[in-house]
């Protein structure tokens, strides 16, 4: 009886929160109806466009304000003037949170929550409704400039990691903006460049973040890229942005387009963006919007009858959505910003992000070490203190912690610690003979080298070494490490072998004798705010690292299969994504080409055993849920935590397939000596395709393996199963 009484009382909470919800949808269409129906066309028009900087048009006259946006994935940017002159404001400090891919490297996806909670919070704060990240697009290079920006070169890995992401931010009434849609994989000549890719490597590769974003976070705009695929501009393709995202999708946010990422005013009113955002056109410093290909020329396009003023109401439509979902016409929950509770989060993401590549039992720093060289200009650099830092995704950091501030704040007391520079970053981009010197007479007198250089994203002078440096509207050159570090690295350890080297950066620097006569290898990413602090603790053994790799680490960017089958940056034109969905580990494990670190790669300073699999059957049908579990033990000495990934191998199929894909994953923490059941459960997805010839998903039947492991190189066990 009690039983029942409890059931039906469940059945009518749902009832009235399903009807409330419902109620409140009805509503808001209802709102939006009446608002359109008051609104002249010139009003409408006026919301389709750039108002200023960061603005699109609102309509005063009726209680609609402007729509305020602001960059970026990993911080709130500084406030900008209409005009984008920077305001003189000291109201504009931010949490500086690490970068997309150090988020990626965590493989956490509660993390990637808090982290959008964080950043939602502190635009909500800053009285924006829009801020305009994650940035998702897949690494198919490593060279292009905003790797740093983004996640992985792997599909499911980005999704996981977004979707916390995109929940944080949206539950603190702001809109996220996960961009940029679709194929912006470069950034050579991102402005025009065609991108060709083939039906499947859409669907298989670099969709299935946006896919994720609107079924599974609901996220509320997206913004359109700058390049063309398949011969057409992505701010106006019917394919990709009504027949994919409105219609297979079901999307029904706000299309917001990159800056200058408009070209036309008919395509575009009728099948794309909502809002045509700006700079080419703004004639700074006197801005004329009305120039815009969503403004006269729209107006005129619809008084004329070109253009059906049903194409203006429905864009209108999916701006009052977003406004009354970022709730501009209530009263909104007035959010924090700058707290510790922010700060601890981004030293969190850091800590989980550092990937120790490399250890031969020279980390943790041992006790019997006393004295300690810090040697690097990345020591001492502050990525956020320059003019130019990254492009748009810039923060004003409240603070940035050093490697060596974050060494002398943990280890000063216990360790003597020295300082050296090693190198400057200059246009030469060579070595400083005196400053090696000294940086190797130091090492010489040492117990320990910590080398901490890398990649820089945060710079002054923009003509300086062209294409050298993590940043955007910029593709690295290559991947030789800059300022000769290498050559520094090398005289280092023959004064003294015992060197850890701590690098930074977007995407690996070539490995060579540099990273040979290095015991150990970390690669930190940017690391945010908090990265000093992160870099320490690690190196003294205070946190147990368990990053992994979100991308590859080949030798060097010509190993790479978008510089082997496909090309990149292409021509003045066009660029063919030829390796189509073998993108990453995909490519080396298909191909058996070598990596020097692989997919999913990272060590901890304790060790972890995998158990059998154990899965109830070996035979299934395309409808079942195929669920197992795995035992995983800490059998070594530290606390820890492991990131169990499972592969999905199609052992027989009609169209070529990877060697494997990651389908799952579980990041799990184990005291020492600790033993945990980790369940995972996959679908049909999980062993599909994209068929371009059916236009469908399939499963074929036939046998799979299932691969669980450390890395896509490190498989602890495997089954094979059939699906008929
Ligand atoms: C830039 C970037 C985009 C950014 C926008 C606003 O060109 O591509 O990521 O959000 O303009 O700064």
């Amino acid at each position: 009886m009690r039983k029942a009484i409890l059931i039906i009382a469940v059945a009518i909470i749902y009832q009235i929160n399903y009807s409330n919800i419902f109620a409140q949808e009805i509503s808001m269409q209802e709102k939006i109806e009446s608002l359109i129906k008051k609104m002249t066309l010139e009003e409408k028009i006026g919301m389709l466009h750039a108002s200023s900087s960061f603005t699109s048009g609102g309509v005063e006259r009726l209680g609609v304000t402007e729509l305020i946006m602001s960059d970026g994935p990993h911080g709130v940017r500084r406030e900008h003037g209409r005009d984008w002159e920077a305001d003189e404001t000291d109201e504009d400090f931010a949490t500086y949170l690490p970068t997309g891919i150090t988020l990626a490297s965590t493989w956490n996806r509660e993390l990637g929550y808090v982290y959008g909670t964080v950043l939602g919070s502190e635009a909500n704060a800053r009285n924006k409704d829009v801020i305009l990240g994650p940035g998702v697009n897949i690494i198919r290079s490593p060279l292009n400039g905003r790797n740093f920006e983004y996640m992985s070169e792997d599909p499911y890995l980005t999704a996981e990691m977004s979707i916390g992401y995109i929940k944080g931010v949206q539950e603190q009434e702001v809109a996220a903006c996960i961009k940029h849609y679709v194929a912006n994989n470069q950034e050579t000549l991102r402005g025009s460049i065609d991108a060709v890719v083939s039906e499947r490597a859409l669907r298989e590769i670099y969709l299935p973040a946006f896919k994720a974003a609107v079924e599974r976070a609901d996220v509320w705009s997206i913004m359109t890229a700058y390049n063309k695929v398949n011969g057409i501009f992505c701010s106006e393709s019917d394919f990709l942005l009504n027949q994919i995202l409105k219609q297979e999708y079901g999307f029904d946010g706000a299309l917001i387009s990159d800056w200058g990422a408009v070209h036309s005013t008919k395509e575009t009113l009728m099948h794309g963006v909502d809002i045509e955002m700006g700079t080419e056109l703004n004639m700074l410093p006197n801005a004329d919007y009305t120039k815009f290909f969503l403004a006269d020329s729209a107006y005129e396009a619809v008084k004329k009858g070109e253009v059906d003023e049903k194409f203006v109401d429905e864009k209108i439509r999916s701006i009052l959505r977003l406004m009354f979902r970022v709730k501009k016409f209530d009263e909104r929950v007035k959010r924090e910003m700058n707290t510790p509770e922010h700060q601890a989060l981004a030293l969190k993401v850091a800590e989980e992000g550092i990937v120790l590549l490399k250890n031969e039992n020279i980390l943790p720093i041992q006790k019997k070490v006393k004295k300690i060289a810090v040697i690097g200009n990345n020591a001492i650099r502050k990525h956020t203190q320059y003019s130019i830092q990254g492009g748009s995704s810039q923060v004003k950091a409240l603070y940035e912690k050093t490697p060596l501030e974050g060494i002398q704040n943990v280890a000063g007391k216990d360790y003597e610690i020295s300082f050296a520079t090693g190198y400057l970053t200059t246009r030469e981009n060579k070595a400083d003979e005196k400053l090696v010197a000294e940086a190797v007479a130091l090492a010489k007198e040492s117990d320990l080298v910590v080398f901490v250089g890398g990649w820089v994203h945060g710079y002054d002078d923009s003509n300086w070494g062209e294409g050298t440096f993590d940043a955007e509207s910029l593709d690295k050159l290559n991947l030789d490490l800059l300022f000769e570090q290498d050559k520094l690295i090398e005289k280092l350890a023959e004064a003294n072998p015992n060197i850890v080297s701590v690098i930074f950066g977007g995407s690996s620097a070539k490995f060579g004798k540099w990273s040979d006569v290095s015991k150990a290898l970390l690669h930190v990413w940017y690391p945010g705010m908090e990265g000093g602090t992160a870099i320490a603790n690690i190196l003294l053994g205070i946190v147990n690292p368990s990053g992994k790799l979100p991308v590859s680490f080949a030798k060097d960017y010509l190993d790479y299969p978008s510089h082997v089958l496909g090309e990149y940056p292409g021509n003045e034109t066009t660029v063919n994504y030829n390796e189509d969905i073998f993108v990453g580990y995909r490519y080396f494990d298909t191909f058996d080409k070598l990596v020097v670190y692989p997919f999913g790669h990272g060590l901890s300073y304790t060790k972890f055993d995998y158990g059998k699999i154990n899965i109830p059957s070996i035979d299934y049908s395309k409808s079942d849920k195929i669920k197992f579990s795995i035992n995983i033990t800490n059998s070594g000495e530290f606390n820890g935590a492991e990131i169990v990934q499972v592969y999905v191998s199609d052992k027989e199929s009609s169209l070529r397939r990877p060697e494997k894909e990651l389908k799952s994953f579980e990041k799990i923490f184990l005291n020492k000596g600790e033993t945990k059941t980790v369940e995972f459960q996959l679908n049909k997805d999980a062993f599909s395709f994209y068929d371009p010839e059916t236009k469908k998903w399939i499963v074929e039947p036939g046998e799979f393996e299932i691969l669980v492991g450390a890395s896509a190189l490190d498989i602890k066990q495997t089954t094979f199963i059939t699906i008929n």
